[in-house]
């Protein structure tokens, strides 16, 4: 099936419950796959970079950027008599907008992307010549044509592009970092797309009106000028990615890209290596690694928030794992912001935790201990909102909370916007709602009173 016929909805939803979906979050609503892995700016900073760009409302736009996208508005207005007519006006200008040559692009099925924007790895000492696609286009004459989403269409297409046979020495060495320009009438959206294990294509725009729409048509040029622009900023890091990548060495696709961490008062950084998933699921954002150094384990866990002052509190006493570091992913100045989303690290404890554990293999204190945890927490003035056995482990007897995501001081503290319907919660509650020391107490009994 060709990419195009893949993204038809009937198709689609056939693809996303098989044995090779996209992992896009999008899923059969008849037979539901988890189809959501991490965010892609955690393979590769690429990404992250983009998106602060495309955040960043005083992002310098030179002057020939911003009258290219004028012209380009000014043509995706323009409704074509068929494809090639549209194609034969928007290439030029796009391709002035983003400063960049956009060629054409086959793959050795014979499927054909609409566009791609190439790069060759030239590398003579390595009798290396090997051409990448940074960016994979898909277009539209309008929204709807075609009989599928275009960026749906790009992503197939990415997935298509990596798994050609010419690419598996690169796609073993890296996770083949892509962005994917969806383009429809006078609508456009940029996704970035990574490759591990599986393909992970996300949007990293929405779908952006960049016709003229009114006589008064700057404010919105300004705003999908920062978006090529920012694109083609990303398109030349990207170059600069390849370029330099290393030909031999271990791989780096199946992990996020950022190996070390500062200990507070410690002027230099702990560099560690990711070992290996501590969750089988795809969405698995926390891992087992191993510092370079002295091959110490510990556990590195991204997260959008984390109590680190709950995490301290309980670990002070030996009722955490000791907490090494809850900060900004990469604190370097002039590093991507990743959105605000957090690294922690932390011991790594041997054990299990109490969803792994046999009841009756739990320790015989086990009631004593976690009531004894939950009134430490709960004197500190913090709440832990998720009292469930994959958040408790057992480590050589002990008992020890994990997963402060959802802790925080009482009073303050709530629950997320999204709330598994899979778990029995208790009384009062809800998305977005208070975390009570009611609510911990409930997960408590039903833990140590099991029914
Ligand atoms: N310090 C640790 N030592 C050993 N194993 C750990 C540690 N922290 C976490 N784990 C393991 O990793 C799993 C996931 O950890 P955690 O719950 O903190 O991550 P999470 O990203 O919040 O996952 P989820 O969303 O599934 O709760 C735990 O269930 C446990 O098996
Ligand atoms: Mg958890």
């Amino acid at each position: 099936m060709t990419p195009s016929q893949a993204a038809k909805s009937a198709n689609y939803r056939m693809e996303q419950s098989g044995s090779n979906p996209l992992y896009d979050g999008r899923y059969d609503d008849a037979n539901p796959a988890a189809t959501i892995a991490p965010p892609v700016q955690l393979y590769h900073p690429v990404f992250a970079r983009f998106i602060d760009d495309v955040n960043n409302t005083a992002l310098e736009i030179p002057g020939e950027v911003l009258v290219a996208t004028a012209d380009l508005m000014h043509k995706a207005s323009g409704i074509y008599q068929d494809e090639d007519a549209r194609k034969s006006k928007i290439r030029p200008a796009l391709k002035k907008a983003l400063s960049l040559d956009i060629t054409n692009l086959v793959n050795d099925d014979r499927t054909s992307p609409d566009g791609g924007i190439m790069w060759t790895i030239s590398k003579p000492e390595a009798a290396l010549d090997h051409t990448v696609a940074l960016a994979i286009k898909e277009e539209k004459r309008e929204l709807g044509e075609g009989g599928c989403d275009p960026s749906t269409q790009a992503s197939f297409s990415v997935q298509r592009y990596w798994v050609q046979h010419a690419n598996n020495a690169l796609r073993a060495l890296c996770c083949c970092p892509t962005f994917l320009i969806a383009f429809a009438g006078p609508w456009i959206s940029v996704l970035g797309a990574v490759f591990t294990d599986k393909c992970i294509p996300q949007r990293l725009t929405d779908f952006i009106w960049m016709g003229n729409g009114s006589v008064f048509n700057s404010h919105a040029c300004r705003r999908v000028a920062r978006v090529l622009y920012s694109l083609t900023r990303s398109l030349h890091e990207l170059r600069r990615y390849y370029t330099t990548l290393p030909q031999t060495g271990p791989s780096t696709r199946f992990f996020p890209s950022p190996k070390e961490f500062q200990c507070p008062g410690s002027s230099t950084p702990v560099r560690f290596e990711y070992a290996e998933p501590l969750e089988r699921d795809a969405g698995c954002v926390a891992f087992l690694c191993k510092t370079k150094e002295d091959n110490q384990s510990i556990v590195v866990k991204f997260a959008e928030s984390y109590c680190s002052e709950a995490h301290a509190h309980l670990a002070a006493k030996g009722m955490a794992p000791q907490l090494l570091y809850c900060g900004p992913i990469d604190p370097s100045p002039g590093a991507p912001s990743y959105g605000g989303l957090k690294m922690i690290v932390m011991e790594y404890l041997e054990g299990k935790t109490v969803a792994q554990v046999e009841q009756h293999n739990l320790p015989g204190d086990f009631a004593v201990q976690l009531k004894k945890i939950i009134g430490v927490l709960h004197a500190g003035g913090f709440v832990f909102g998720d009292l469930r056995p994959p958040n408790i482990m057992v480590s050589k007897d002990k008992v020890k909370l994990i997963d402060f995501d959802w802790a925080g001081q009482m009073g303050i503290a709530q629950y997320p916007l999204h709330l598994s319907s899979r778990i029995v919660w208790p009384e009062g509650v809800g998305p977005l709602g208070k975390i009570e020391k009611a609510h911990d107490l409930a997960m408590l009994q039903a833990l140590i009173n099991p029914v």
